[in-house]
């Protein structure tokens, strides 16, 4: 039997799903509008994902899904029913860092380091994308990325040098 809503009553949908993120799967009862980037901070607590303008247009947010650079505050936690899901949390580790990570430090990449999650994550795509041939082809594929602090030279350096790395995809 459907229940109806009283008046002035708001029902809040909810949706159930199985989100699996750097190789753990995490059962989720979430509000349905909840974004994939709010879902991987407020319910999973990581928060190496960062929010910027939570509307598309600075790339601090770009994590991975089923391999592919997307914008997390522009997908639904529930479209990732199921797939593949991989955060800065999973390249990596303080021990034993990516290569795009080892070059970011080596050139000094960052400056606040704000921006800095979603650019790796982004510079991995775009290697795996075969789209690092030149400076312009990065600075091209990597405009979605915006960097208050202006270390853009620093990231093109550090991604050129990835680039010769045949190990610097995920
Ligand atoms: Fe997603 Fe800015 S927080 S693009
Ligand atoms: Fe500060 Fe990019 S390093 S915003």
């Amino acid at each position: 039997m459907t229940m109806r809503a009283k008046p002035g009553e708001v029902r809040v949908p909810q949706a159930e799903f199985t989100l699996r993120v750097n190789n753990t799967e995490y059962s989720l009862r979430v509000d349905a509008r909840v974004t994939l980037l709010d879902a991987l901070r407020d319910r999973l607590g990581l928060t190496g994902t960062k929010k910027g303008c939570d509307q598309g247009t600075c790339g601090a947010c770009t994590v991975h899904v089923e391999g592919k650079r997307v914008l997390s505050c522009l997908m639904l936690a529930a479209q990732c029913d199921g797939r593949e899901v991989t955060t800065i949390e999973g390249v990596g580790t303080e021990e034993n860092l990516h290569p795009v990570q080892e070059a970011f430090l080596k050139h000094d990449g960052f400056q606040c380091g704000y921006c800095t999650p979603g650019q790796i994550m982004s510079a991995l795509g775009l290697l795996s994308e075969g789209r690092a041939g030149t400076p312009e082809e990065i600075r091209e594929y990597m405009s979605g990325n915006i960097c208050r602090c202006g270390a853009y030279q620093n990231i093109v350096a550090a991604i050129r040098e990835a680039a010769g790395d045949h190990d610097a995809t995920l």
